[in-house]
């Protein structure tokens, strides 16, 4: 098959990679890519958001699956677009992708099926909602309804600052229209964990879990980012949660979605919080894969992903079981000085030769300069992924070819992984 992936993350760089593994793969392009991308598949200056040039694209060339990465295509409609051209796509459609794209709508699936997540409240109107977060005890959480590059979640630890943060989204609009109607909930203690599930309306296959470690300072300190860091198995959560999780959460979410008219056929990214007593609850959902979830579960998938695909698409998923690698993986982002707010961009990266030898180097804000150097050209820069017997394995793996790499300003995560590693079992 020829297959084009959508995107230019490390979590597209992943998906590429892994599709090259199948058999049944003659060809993989990505639209629009990165430098990573293009030394092992052919990258075309598409944009993202340019859904007819893509559907062009797609049908002079032969493409036989279209694999879309990113949330904002898919919330606004990319799959019905390049369907209605009689392509064949992996990824939900604009209403199944509404589960990621409005928290409010995703919230009150959840109630009306009674599906674990934070108690809340919505609204659209600043001074009731300035009335009710008045009543709530602290800290509060405080989401933007819209997608808002993940920046769109506060958590408030005084009155002040909810005050503020409903006055910043709901007057003066810092996250445009995607505040103009928010959720305001109960704040969660616990370990948070990752599960990507493969969905085709009623039938689910879960993958393996993963952790992701927000905030861009090591001890999960400082601003929060799209995820620093990332490993798969989680030593600390035990068997019988994930089950929980994948049947208390994930399949009835599913069957809620076809019960509601809008079947999820993709890959359903469950946000989850494991509460001190061992209960999964919902954070969020995406309608995606996770970056970087993705460069620590696609390497431990043993199954033909192109296969995987194939059945999401043709409804057939029941007839497929994952099989996994017992092996360990931990991802390692590097990120670029000044991220996450203003990354700078440009700065020539060296090493990464010598990092491969170590570990699986998956790029995301790279490109080539013109004297055809790598260079820095985005927040996360690269994501490593070292590969082990356990995870304390992979992650010396995975920090060997960190130390290999190097660009002016560069930061990452020391600690990624070792808060499982205290051998300290949750459930
Ligand atoms: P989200 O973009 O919804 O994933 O939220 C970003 C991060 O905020 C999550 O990964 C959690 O760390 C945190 N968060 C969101 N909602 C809650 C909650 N109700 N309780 C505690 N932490 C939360
Ligand atoms: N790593 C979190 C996300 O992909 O949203």
């Amino acid at each position: 098959m020829r297959v084009l992936v959508i995107g230019s993350g490390g979590r597209e760089h992943t998906l590429v990679w892994s599709l090259l593994q199948s058999d049944q793969v003659r060809e993989v392009i990505c639209a629009p890519g990165n430098a990573g991308i293009a030394e092992m598949a052919e990258c075309v200056d598409i944009a993202v958001s340019d859904f007819d040039g893509i559907a062009e694209y797609a049908l002079e060339t032969g493409v036989e699956l279209v694999v879309v990465g990113p949330d904002d295509p898919l919330a606004a409609g990319i799959t019905d677009v390049l369907e209605s051209h009689g392509l064949r796509v992996f990824g939900p459609n604009k209403a199944a992708a509404e589960i990621e794209g409005s928290k409010v709508f995703m919230k009150h699936l959840l109630r009306k099926y009674e599906i674990p997540t934070a108690a809340y409240e919505t609204f659209d109107d600043v001074d009731t909602a300035l009335a009710y977060v008045r009543q709530q005890a602290l800290p509060i959480v405080i989401k933007a309804d819209g997608l808002a590059a993940g920046k769109g979640v506060i958590i408030a630890q005084t009155m002040s600052e909810a005050e503020q943060t409903l006055q910043d989204m709901m007057i003066d609009g810092k996250f445009g229209a995607s505040g103009s109607r928010i959720v305001i909930e109960e704040f969660m203690q616990g370990q948070e964990m990752s599960i990507l599930a493969f969905v085709d309306g009623e039938t689910v296959r879960a993958c393996v879990p993963a952790q992701d470690h927000k905030p861009i300072f090591d001890g999960d300190r400082g601003p929060n980012t799209g995820g620093m860091g990332t490993y798969s198995p989680l030593p600390h959560i035990s068997d019988s949660i994930v089950e929980e999780a994948i049947r208390t959460i994930i399949e009835p979410t599913a069957k809620a979605m076809v019960a509601e008219g809008r079947p999820f056929k993709g890959i359903l990214f469950a946000g989850l919080m494991i509460t001190p007593q061992g209960k999964p609850k919902v954070v969020e959902f995406n309608a995606r894969f996770g970056d970087p979830e993705t460069q620590v579960v696609l390497p431990r998938l043993k199954t033909d992903l192109l296969s995987v695909f194939n059945a999401v698409v043709d409804g057939t998923l029941e007839q497929v079981e994952l099989e996994w690698d017992q092996e360990a993986a931990v991802c390692v982002i590097i990120a670029a000085e000044g991220y996450p707010n203003t990354p700078r961009k440009g700065d020539v990266i060296t090493g990464l030769e010598a990092a491969a030898q170590h570990a699986l180097v998956f790029h995301a804000g790279t490109k080539r300069n013109g004297e055809g150097q790598v260079v820095t050209n985005g927040g996360r820069v690269l994501g490593i992924v070292g590969r082990g017997g356990d995870v304390r394995a992979a992650q010396q793996a995975a920090y060997k070819a960190v130390q290999a790499v190097s660009f002016q300003g560069m930061q990452y995560r020391k600690d990624i992984a070792e808060k499982s590693l205290n051998g300290v079992v949750i459930g």
